[in-house]
């Protein structure tokens, strides 16, 4: 093991942390809702109890229609590396696309919003995806030659050319490896070299908060820095923002760049027949940070995958054929892989796509697509959720949507935040469930099934039928659930939408995920092999789950730990607060201080008063343990393109360290301008 990946180890290795935010009582779905709802039975729970693993995972396998049904439910003869339904043939495509037309053909499959509002609304027909898909898969067959097993690197933008592209290579058995599309030219050269794809697809331009934005020129940056780094893309496809015509400014490289609107023409009217894919044949990559090393490519497989996302679609997300459901995340994310494309429309379901930002041009447009295109299942993140109550607390109640159901995802949701949540976008008509989850599951780990677990704002639920978590101390002891002592999250048992391994390095797949609590390495028993998630977490007596963050997030203040999102949450019942993030600072004797950054609500005048107000919040809502050394008010804080708050960022100014690498942030100029004021170079610090 290297000095780098011990740190990592030893870095998730923190538990028993003190925990300080108060529980929340209950809050139980209406009647309406449970009359409709897909799962009403408790039984649920019973049937995928522990010891009935891994046989109960059949119910989600049998919701896919299979080619040849598999005779093996779980293979771990290379365990921690495991098959799932073995033996099985399928097809993802055939599943999200042919099996529904017989019945559904003339519905909507995919609502294509682009971001300029004076632009036509797209209604992709399940039909015209068939068609669109097959002609599509017809280039990539016949023209380029690609075959299954065969890596396809994708760096496309929010709209419905990429799902497009990701069913086509799924009916070929292509593996596809999408890169978030806000990514840069630089990051897309890695995952094509990792991923050794000898082609990209992408779009010429998309348009980002009113700009149409070149992407093509990301493109050239990627082959040429992949070429660097010793692999030769072959050809560039480029799909046109507008077909029929080409909207970036970079011109066309001679040789190796195709416009895919173009070829297209030839291959009218194609149709080729999905390719029968054993259920462990993997049918994409998603690249993911680790704390420290490259980007992981974590592999997904076929069966499995689509296994676990149509069943927790179904359960948890509560999608029936009849619903628009919109997941505001960017298909570039684990996310949109599995609950924008294959859930939803391994289940019929109309699923729309969204191409801009959501606060522009106003802080109405969410709640204006959502009525326009009657939307009632919402999904996005606490991150999107607090921008949208800073920049329109009252703009929900202006439109005449109705959801039934909402989702939460990506990091945990502080409990006001929750609250405006489920009673100003939801009108305290739509259930809540808060997912909780990583890039590497594939599908949700804690979470509530809606019309049987009432909902407790701040909490991710108890483990989703057939997933059993479990808090290990740092020596490997069982933190008990109601002990109020927090651990290390695992995951006991294997689930059909788990990662695979990390493609070409299964020894780190090993080392970071398994290791740490493996009771025999040579063990072909998965019971032998918990899943570490490296989130820190506390369960109530009732077993709904607390996620505190990555261990990373939480700070030691003279011994008592604190997680950084119990503080913020206090600092968040502050009305004028809109979010809040702490760090950790060094300090000789009680090893951590909290720092902390606010930004406040629009209109709102930065005092010391208000700073002593928020700091006397988090005494009174905490103690005087987790008083912050100071708090900074900043005019926004520094965030990565998917929207998180760069904690680690703002520990480096506050510890005074280096900042690091900057440039891939959505808005780096606000780092220079905290550092100045932190460091004292510019304006006053506001110490409370
Ligand atoms: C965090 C996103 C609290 C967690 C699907 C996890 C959450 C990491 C939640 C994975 C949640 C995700 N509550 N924390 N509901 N969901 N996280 O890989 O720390 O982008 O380990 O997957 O986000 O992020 P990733």
């Amino acid at each position: 093991m290297s000095e780098k990946e011990k740190g990592e180890s030893i870095e998730t290795s923190e538990a028993e942390i003190a925990v300080h935010w108060a529980e929340e009582g209950f809050v139980y779905p209406s009647a309406q809702f449970i009359a409709q709802a897909n799962m009403t039975d408790p039984a649920v729970y019973d049937r995928m109890a522990l010891d009935k693993c891994p046989e109960y995972w059949k119910e989600y396998a049998d919701m896919l229609t299979w080619y040849k049904y598999w005779d093996t439910i779980l293979d771990t003869s290379d365990a921690p590396c495991y098959k799932f339904f073995k033996g099985g043939l399928i097809n993802a495509s055939y599943n999200c696309i042919d099996r529904h037309l017989a019945q559904y053909k003339n519905k909507t499959a995919i609502h294509f919003v682009p971001e300029p509002e004076d632009e036509k609304v797209e209604h992709i027909t399940y039909q015209e995806l068939y068609v669109r898909v097959n002609e599509f898969a017809s280039i990539l067959k016949n023209d380029l030659g690609l075959k299954a097993g065969d890596r396809v690197t994708l760096h496309l933008p929010m709209v419905g050319e990429l799902p497009v592209t990701m069913l086509a290579c799924a009916r070929l058995g292509i593996i596809h490896s999408q890169v978030f599309g806000g990514f840069s030219g630089r990051a897309c050269a890695d995952r094509i070299v990792d991923s050794g794809s000898d082609y990209l697809i992408t779009m010429d331009a998309y348009y980002r908060s009113g700009q149409l934005q070149d992407h093509k020129e990301k493109a050239d940056i990627a082959c040429d820095d992949a070429a660097k780094d010793g692999k030769k893309v072959k050809k560039v496809l480029i799909w046109q923002r507008y077909p029929g015509k080409y909207s970036a400014k970079t011109p066309l490289v001679e040789g190796r760049d195709l416009i895919i609107n173009d070829m297209l023409k030839k291959h009218y009217g194609a149709r080729i027949d999905p390719v029968q894919m054993p259920a462990e044949a993997p049918l994409f990559l998603m690249y993911t940070s680790g704390t420290t090393g490259k980007p992981k490519g974590c592999q997904h497989s076929t069966g499995g995958f689509l296994a676990y996302v149509t069943g927790t679609s179904k359960y948890i997300q509560d999608i029936h054929p009849t619903d628009v459901y919109w997941c505001m995340a960017d298909i570039g994310w684990i996310t949109g892989h599995s609950y924008i494309v294959y859930g939803p429309l391994s289940l019929a379901a109309s699923s729309v796509i969204f191409e801009g930002v959501p606060t522009y041009p106003d802080a109405g447009r969410c709640w204006r697509i959502a009525q326009n295109l009657d939307v009632n299942i919402f999904h996005t993140a606490p991150t999107a959720i607090r921008a949208l109550r800073k920049v329109g607390p009252d703009e929900p109640k202006k439109y005449t949507y109705h959801f039934k159901h909402m989702t939460t995802v990506g990091e945990p949701i502080e409990p006001e935040v929750w609250k405006w949540y489920y009673k100003e976008v939801g009108k305290g008509e739509a259930i809540i469930v808060d997912t909780w989850w990583q890039t590497e599951n594939g599908g949700f780990l804690c979470s509530t099934v809606p019309a049987i677990k009432p909902m407790k704002p701040g909490s991710a639920g108890p483990g989703v039928p057939g997933i059993h978590p479990i808090v290990y101390d740092n020596d490997g002891n069982i933190v008990p659930a109601g002990s109020g002592k927090a651990g290390n999250i695992c995951i006991q048992n294997p689930w059909p939408g788990m990662f695979q391994t990390i493609w070409g390095d299964r020894d780190r797949f090993v080392r970071t995920y398994f290791e740490r609590y493996c009771k025999n390495p040579k063990s072909k028993d998965w019971r032998d092999w918990p899943y570490l998630t490296g989130d820190a977490a506390v369960v109530a007596a009732d077993g709904y789950v607390r996620i505190l963050g990555r261990i990373d997030d939480v700070i030691n203040v003279s011994g008592h730990r604190l997680g950084t999102k119990e503080i913020e949450s206090a600092a968040l019942t502050v009305p004028e607060v809109a979010e809040a993030a702490v760090v950790p600072v060094k300090h000789e004797i009680k090893g951590k201080e909290p720092d902390l950054y606010i930004a406040l609500k629009p209109g709102i005048k930065s005092t010391p008063e208000l700073a002593k107000a928020i700091s006397a919040a988090i005494v009174r809502e905490i103690g005087a343990i987790a008083r912050p050394r100071k708090v900074w008010i900043v005019p926004d804080m520094p965030k990565t393109r998917s929207g998180k708050i760069m904690r680690r960022v703002l520990g480096a100014i506050s510890n005074g360290t280096d900042v690091g690498d900057v440039m891939t942030l959505a808005n780096p100029e606000i780092v220079e301008l905290i550092t100045k004021m932190v460091q004292g170079e510019e304006g006053k610090p506001v110490i409370p």
